[in-house]
Parts: C-alpha cells; structure tokens; sequence
C-alpha cells in the first residue's frame, strides 16, 4: 500500500524514488497523528482471502484482512518449520496490532516491536498495554538497535523495503539467533519477482542464512485492496485537501497510478522465509 519505492530503476528515478521515501516516512508521522489510522491496529494493505486456521478477533474488527498478513507471515509461512519461539521481534510493529495477533499464534513467546514513527510507538504501547506485556522502542535510520542473536523468531510485515531488502537482511541475519526464522513481507511498484527474489537469496546467502521459501502474495494483496475500497473511501472522506489527494495515492485507490499497476500485474508483493542455521 504506502510503498512507493520502486525496483529495478535508473538512476534518476532512484533518487526521485529516494526522496519520494523519505517524503513516505515524514508522512507516516502525519498519519499516525492526524489521520484514521490512529484508530486502527494496522497499517498494511492486507490478504485476502484469510486462511482457513485465520482467526478472526473481535478487537480487530473490519482489519480482518491486514490481521491475515501477520497470520500470513507467524504461521502460514512458517508452520512446517515447527517453530516455538520464547522471543519474537517485529519490525515496523506500526500501532501493535502484529504483535497482539503473535501473541496469540505464540503466547509463551515475549514480544519486541520496533517501529520508526515516535508518533506510532506511542499509540502501538497505550493499544498493547492492556493486551500484552510488550518491549517497544523507536527504531533507528540504517540498523536494528539489538545486539547479536537476540531473538528467536523476527516478523516483519510492509517495513523490509523501506530499511533496503538488502540491509534487512544484513541486519535481522545479525540479531536473529542461530536455528531462528526471519518471515517478512514487502512490496515494490514496477518490480519483478526474479530481481526481489534474487536480491534476497543473494543477500541471505552472504549472510549464511537458508532461503526457505517465497511467495508471489500479489493476487491476495490485490483481492485484499479491491475488498477494502468502501473502508478506504470512508476513512478518504475525512481528511482535508490538499492531503487528500496524496492520500489518494497512498490508499491505492481505483484511478491512482498504483492501482492502475496492480491492474496491469506490474506491482510486486512478496513474501519470505529465511533461517539461520542453529
Ligand atoms: C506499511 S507499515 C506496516 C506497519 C505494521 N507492520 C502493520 O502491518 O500494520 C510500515 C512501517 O514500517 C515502519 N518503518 C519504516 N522504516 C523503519 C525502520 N528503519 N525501523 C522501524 N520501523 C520502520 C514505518 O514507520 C511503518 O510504521
């Protein structure tokens, strides 16, 4: 949904697309303070249709879909590895609902959210507290603030691709402990599976780190964006012009240049599985 980092550019248009994603996370300060998503528990573009083991609660009531990314990347995407993580690091935790939603998929495991947004480490503690006994701090430009091998298993739905997949993986390879599973999710407009493929297994074999499994999770997002329009619209109508019209874009709404490329199978979402050998 927000990512408007492109794949696969020239040079020009990678330093428009740097200052477009720097323009992204300014906003995302906006966003978290001043717009409907402050009332949400999350801020991802969501799956659809949810698995049949999805459980739907009540708290997270019409987020059903965005829940389903987290049940997507804590157990669908990793239930043949077995895990029972005793500690669970989610970065870009945004107002905490993923972490919420972990803590059901995994309830011995202590939960760390990371989230760059000051405005959203706020909201996702007052949200969690009463939930869950959650660590949550304000992430860093350029690394994860977490020493070698701290956690069993690192979640990651919709940030990967602002840190750089690359970096991503440098650094959840570096925290994550031996034997455990980094799960992530990402998007890119005007990608291509074989490049953020490749990019991945490039990176993760660099860092001595097994490539399990990835997905083209694109038709779900997609069935998920055209399912979510009427919500979208609502939460659109409330906030002022000229934001409206950036908001436009940011929802992916029908006659965006970014719904026009999930039309035309020109958007990339994915996810991904990687473990450190124990
Ligand atoms: C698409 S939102 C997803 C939020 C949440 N994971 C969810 O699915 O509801 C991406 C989040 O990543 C956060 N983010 C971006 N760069 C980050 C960084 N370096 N460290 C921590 N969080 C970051 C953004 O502030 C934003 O809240």
């Amino acid at each position: 949904m927000p990512d408007l980092l492109r794949a696969h550019d020239s040079f020009g248009k990678r330093v428009f697309g740097f200052a477009f994603h720097m323009f992204d996370l300014a906003a995302y300060e906006v966003l978290y303070r001043l717009s409907p998503a402050r009332r949400m528990w999350f801020f991802n573009g969501g799956y659809l249709p949810v698995d049949p083991d999805f459980t739907s609660y009540p708290e997270f009531a019409g987020e059903d879909h965005s829940a389903m990314m987290y049940h997507q990347a804590g157990h669908t995407m990793v239930k043949d590895y077995d895990p029972a993580p005793k500690s669970i690091l989610d970065v870009g935790c945004g107002q905490g609902g993923g972490m919420v939603y972990l803590s059901r998929l995994y309830p011995e495991a202590k939960l760390t959210g990371t989230e760059r947004s000051a405005a959203a480490v706020r909201l996702a503690k007052r949200r969690t507290r009463p939930h869950i006994d959650a660590t949550i701090e304000r992430g860093i430009s350029g690394g994860l603030a977490y020493g070698d091998a701290s956690f069993d298993m690192i979640v990651s739905v919709g940030a990967p691709t602002y840190f750089g997949l690359t970096l991503f993986i440098e650094e959840t390879g570096r925290v994550v402990k031996p034997g455990g599973i980094i799960s992530f999710s990402g998007g890119y407009r005007q990608g291509d599976h074989d490049h953020v493929e490749g990019e991945i297994r490039e990176a993760a074999a660099r860092e001595g780190l097994e490539m399990l499994s990835y997905r083209d999770i694109t038709p779900h997002t997609f069935a998920s964006l055209k399912a979510d329009i009427p919500r979208r619209k609502a939460a659109l109508k409330r906030v002022p012009w000229p934001f409206s019209l950036y908001a436009h874009r940011w929802a992916d709404m029908p006659g965006s240049p970014e719904y026009d490329e999930y039309e035309k199978g020109l958007r990339t979402d994915f996810a991904a599985v990687l473990r450190k050998p124990a």
